[in-house]
């Protein structure tokens, strides 16, 4: 039977997830272990258990959904992506890759297809650094990327540990245990819209990731003298809010100083304290992001950023705490899943590009325990992280069709050759 995809119901799918949220439509948002996480898993796992899949999920809520193959104890090939989404996000971040995958293994399972390996779909918890300060939690831990004892100790802004919120939400366990073998998978694809302009611009369907680039991230925290905005005089205030406003500037600045285009640096986080319109800012605490496909420049960035923080400490007469979240390396996709979804584009006649991913995903984590690629689809004039990020239903539909023949190729192989 021919190989199709059921566009509709897959969209319908997307539409009812995303309108699982703690803000009202069209904004979604979905912090990992919220209210709304919970429901938005719980629609996910129904849909797989009525896909007939055997779902199971980890200490820290990894949740895998599996099509067992006929040769069930060969590592499997694994597919998926994340649900949780950032405040203010929209619909289609990460659920494409999740309900895609689930839709590629139903379009599989309809056209009489029959996996040698299994497959699995996979949802990986926290992608987003929203809540715990950092990103990938779930991919983290998989690939033994985060010490399990850090990451329990791991605090939201209320004071709340990962382990009390992942116990509260039902998944107890050591996180020791959520560490995959390293032959658990034979393959991973996630599908992901592309989150830039790229795509939609050059009018290709598909983008194959060769690599994904390098993510950093810092918190500053700045402590200065607060008081009254009317009697303290300019020259006699150390104001935490203005030396967090030059060090933003000056990641601008660092970023810039690069001159490549993939360079790039963003301040997100601002918190000011006490926050009151006629009170001098005594604490701020300032997050930023820096990123690069090439690692070594996006350290010298981060270099940059924290001479900076020491000249202005000492100029404005602040103290001034860095610290480091995370400094990933960057991914480079395994070759021989690469060409697998080359062919499976031109089986199916969709021309594609080789891109990078600028964005990161819990593959930049899979691909160091598993030969890893991913698929990109285009999105509206590549917005994203915001709510109107919008994917068409054919656009989606592409993108997995591909990933159905993909996970069909990769499931029946041999061997798949690991480049690293
Ligand atoms: C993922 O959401 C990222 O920030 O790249
Ligand atoms: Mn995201
Ligand atoms: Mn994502």
């Amino acid at each position: 039977m021919k190989l199709e995809v059921d566009q509709s119901r897959l969209a319908q799918e997307l539409e009812t997830l995303g309108g699982i949220s703690e803000a009202p439509s069209p904004v979604t948002t979905r912090v990992v272990f919220t209210e709304a996480d919970l429901r938005g898993r719980a629609f996910v796992k129904q849909l797989c258990r009525e896909a007939g899949l055997v779902v199971r999920e980890d200490p820290v809520g990894n949740a895998f959904a599996r099509w067992v193959g006929t040769e069930p104890d060969l590592p499997a090939v694994g597919t998926g992506s994340h649900i949780d989404a950032i405040p203010n996000a929209g619909r289609y971040d990460g659920t494409v890759g999740v309900l895609g995958g689930l839709e590629a293994i139903r379009a599989l399972q309809r056209s009489g297809f029959r996996p040698r390996r299994s497959i699995e779909l996979l949802t990986f918890t926290s992608e987003e650094p929203t809540r715990f300060g950092i990103g990938c939690l779930g991919s983290r831990l998989l690939g033994g990327l985060l010490n399990p004892s850090v990451g329990e100790q791991l605090k939201d802004k209320n004071g709340t540990s990962l382990d009390d919120a992942r116990t509260h939400a039902g998944f107890i366990g050591p996180l020791s245990d959520v560490r995959l073998p390293e032959d658990y998978y034979s393959a991973f694809v996630e599908l992901h819209i592309e989150q830039g302009p790229i795509l939609e611009a050059r009018q290709f369907p598909i983008g194959v990731v060769t690599a994904i680039a390098a993510p950093a991230s810092l918190r500053i925290s700045i402590e200065g003298e607060g008081g009254h905005a009317g009697a303290v005089l300019m020259p006699d205030r150390r104001d935490a809010f203005l030396a967090a406003a030059e060090i933003a500037l000056a990641v601008e600045s660092a970023a810039r100083s690069t001159g490549a285009e993939d360079t790039v640096a963003t301040v997100g986080v601002c918190d000011v304290f006490p926050g009151a319109v006629n009170s001098i800012p005594s604490r701020v605490r300032i997050e930023l992001d820096v990123r690069d496909i090439d690692q070594s420049r996006r350290d010298g960035v981060l270099r940059k950023i924290a001479e900076t923080c020491d000249e202005v400490a000492t100029r404005r007469r602040v103290t001034l705490r860095i610290q480091p979240l995370n400094a990933d390396p960057p991914a480079h996709c395994a070759p021989a899943v690469v060409n697998v979804l080359s062919e499976a584009c031109e089986t199916h006649g969709f021309g594609f590009m080789y891109m990078i991913s600028r964005a990161y995903h819990d593959s930049l984590f899979l691909s160091r325990i598993v030969p890893t690629a991913m698929l990109f689809i285009p999105c509206r004039s590549g917005f994203s992280h915001r709510p109107d990020e919008y994917a068409s239903p054919e656009a989606i539909g592409h993108g997995t069709l591909v990933l159905a023949e993909a996970l069909a190729r990769l499931s029946g192989q041999d061997v798949i050759v690991n480049h690293a």
